[in-house]
Order: structure tokens, then C-alpha cells, then sequence
């Protein structure tokens, strides 16, 4: 069975669910990826990220739901989908003492219709030497080795599990950049990250996972727009910080004459209408910063949070 250009849903969990023991791998995830979409995995260490991926690669088995993945089931046709898709393990391991050249002509011989112009190519956008036998690398080297691998025959959905973790900022460009071209190609790209500003710059959607649960999937553009700001405004004349402390998701209020400062978590409406009460001078509000936003859920079901910080 072939993946048809057709399918709108490249990848699809439902109620996908992994426990190690009593131990919370992934819990109740629902999650469509669409097919030409990069989709953007965030969450911190620990979240549930890894397990995810190899549930979706059938290298773990669900303790209950289930993962459809171009259309075929992880478990059943194994074989099929691993020859259709690009994988970058988060833990890249490399056995034995070969050079990144042998490597990676047996993986384009088992994958079949690789051509080694398509390695060489991308060996030399990475500034991969693939003389170097792979033992002796650096782990950034091992990494580029791994992309390599996972790009090189062009597959309709690439799973990378923390893709940059290891390359310089000039390569993580890079490899931002392949993954834009993928997609351009109408490829799907699934990455996980515990890095916001990169998967800013290249997912469509954004699904953030926080101790083995979903807590929010939103189109990027939308998760910078509900984030927080940090506002400060200029009056005319000395404000009373009473008067906006306890205004709708208006928090961290600070007077200093008649500069106001604060953050607003969601709608500015109340806060706007608030200071137009006083005569305003300037207005000024800094860019939504994603990874506030990001922190922002975790904290919001941390629960004791507060009760610790007042004691
Ligand atoms: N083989 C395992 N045995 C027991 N617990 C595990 C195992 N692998 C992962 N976990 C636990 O499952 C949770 C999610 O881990 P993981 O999927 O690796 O997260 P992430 O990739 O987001 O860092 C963590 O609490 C982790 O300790
Ligand atoms: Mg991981």
C-alpha cells in the first residue's frame, strides 16, 4: 500500500497513549498532523516528546489508543511505512567504526531509489565530511550524519526528534531551511523541540506537550497572538497602579510617576480603556514573546505554584 498524495492526514493519534509502569510516557494524545504541514512538537525534558515518536514508528507499543501514519498502521506494515518515511532518533547511536560515506550507502541501498548525488548534496549543505569515519565525530557531525539519513530519499513525512540539538546556529538555519524546502515539496515534517524560536520560524501548527498531555495545538501565528505582552504606557500626570492592578489579565503592575508598567496576558481592551480615563502620551508594547506564551501554560497548570512563591 502507497501513501496517496490524496490523504489530507498524515499523521493521526487517538487516544495514543504510553505508560512505562505506573510511569506517564504519553497520555490520551489526539493529534492530527496534515499532510504538507511542518508540524512543531514543543515541550520541556521529560514531556513525553520521544516517546511519542517511537509510538508513531511502532519502536514502542500504546498502552491503549492508536497512531495512523500515511495511512498505515505503525504495527502492521512496519516495513512499508519505515521505507516512506525520514527518522532522526533524538539519541542518535552509531555502531561500529565505518566512515559516514559506507553508512550512508548502506542505508541508500536498503532504502532503495536514493540517489548519491542527493547525499553528497546534502552532506555538502551541512559541511558533512563523509570521509570522517562516524566514531571519531563530534556530536554535531553524528547529528548532520543522522539528517542526512533522514532527508536523503526524500521522504513524504519526516519524523526528527530534536533535529538541532547539537548543530551550530549557522546549521540550525540550514537545516531550517530544509525543512521549509521539504514542505515547499509537499513533504510533511514532524519535529519535535524544546526550542520555541526555532520552530517559530519554520511549523505551520504548534502542539505543546507538558508531562505526558496536549496542552494546546495552535497555528503559530495565533499562539503569538493570545501571548503576553509587557505594556508601558505614558500619562499626562502620576497614575494610581490600584487602578489597573486588578483589571482582566492585566498582572505585574509598576508606577514610577506617570510611566505605568505591565503585563497583559490576552485582551488589551480592558487595560486600553482603563487609560483612556487619563490623558496617554505613549504607548508602547513589546513583541509577543512565544516563549513566555510556552511558559505561561506550564506554570497555569502547575497548580502550587503560588502557594510555594507566597510562603
Ligand atoms: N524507557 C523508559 N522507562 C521508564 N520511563 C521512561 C522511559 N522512557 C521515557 N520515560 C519517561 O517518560 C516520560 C517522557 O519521556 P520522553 O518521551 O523521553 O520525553 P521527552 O522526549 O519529551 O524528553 C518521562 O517522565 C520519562 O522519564
Ligand atoms: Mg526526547
Amino acid at each position: 500500500m502507497l501513501w496517496r498524495m490524496t490523504d489530507d492526514i498524515a499523521v493521526r493519534a487517538e487516544d495514543l497513549t504510553k505508560f512505562y509502569g505506573t510511569r506517564r510516557g504519553i497520555e490520551a494524545l489526539n493529534l492530527q498532523v496534515n499532510a504538507g504541514e511542518v508540524l512543531g512538537f514543543l515541550g520541556p525534558n521529560g514531556a513525553g516528546k520521544t516517546t511519542t515518536i517511537r509510538l508513531l514508528l511502532d519502536f514502542l507499543r500504546p498502552t491503549r489508543g492508536h497512531a495512523t501514519v500515511l495511512g498505515l498502521d505503525p504495527r502492521r506494515d512496519k516495513a512499508a511505512l519505515h521505507r516512506q518515511i525520514g527518522y532522526l532518533p533524538g539519541e542518535l547511536a552509531f555502531p561500529g567504526r565505518e566512515r559516514a560515506a559506507d553508512l550512508l550507502r548502506f542505508f541508500a541501498r536498503t532504502r532503495g531509489g536514493v540517489s548519491w548525488q542527493a547525499v553528497t548534496e546534502l552532506a555538502e549543505r551541512l559541511e558533512l565530511d563523509l570521509s570522517r569515519p562516524i566514531h571519531t565525530m563530534s556530536k554535531g557531525n553524528k547529528q548532520k550524519v543522522g539528517l542526512v539519513q533522514a532527508f536523503m530519499h526524500a521522504p513524504a513525512l519526516l519524523v526528527l526528534d530534536e533535529p538541532t540539538s547539537g548543530l551550530d546556529p549557522l546549521m540550525q538555519q540550514e537545516f531550517l531551511t530544509m525543512v521549509r524546502q521539504a514542505r515547499d515539496a509537499g513533504q510533511t515534517v514532524f519535529m519535535s523541540s524544546h526550542v520555541l524560536a526555532e520552530v517559530q520560524q519554520v511549523a505551520d501548527r504548534v502542539a505543546i506537550v507538558r508531562d505526558g498531555r496536549l496542552v494546546a495545538l495552535e497555528r503559530v501565528e495565533s499562539l503569538g497572538r493570545r501571548a503576553v505582552r509587557h505594556l508601558e504606557i505614558h500619562f499626562e500626570e502620576p497614575v494610581d497602579p490600584a487602578e489597573f492592578a486588578s483589571l482582566p489579565g492585566v498582572s505585574d503592575v509598576t508606577v514610577s510617576g506617570p510611566v505605568l508598567r505591565c503585563t497583559v496576558d490576552g485582551r488589551l481592551s480592558p487595560l486600553v480603556r482603563a487609560a483612556a480615563r487619563h490623558e496617554v502620551v505613549d504607548l508602547l508594547s513589546t513583541e509577543p514573546d512565544l516563549e513566555e506564551t510556552f511558559l505561561s501554560y506550564y506554570y497555569e497548570s502547575e497548580g502550587a505554584g503560588h502557594d510555594a512563591a507566597d510562603a
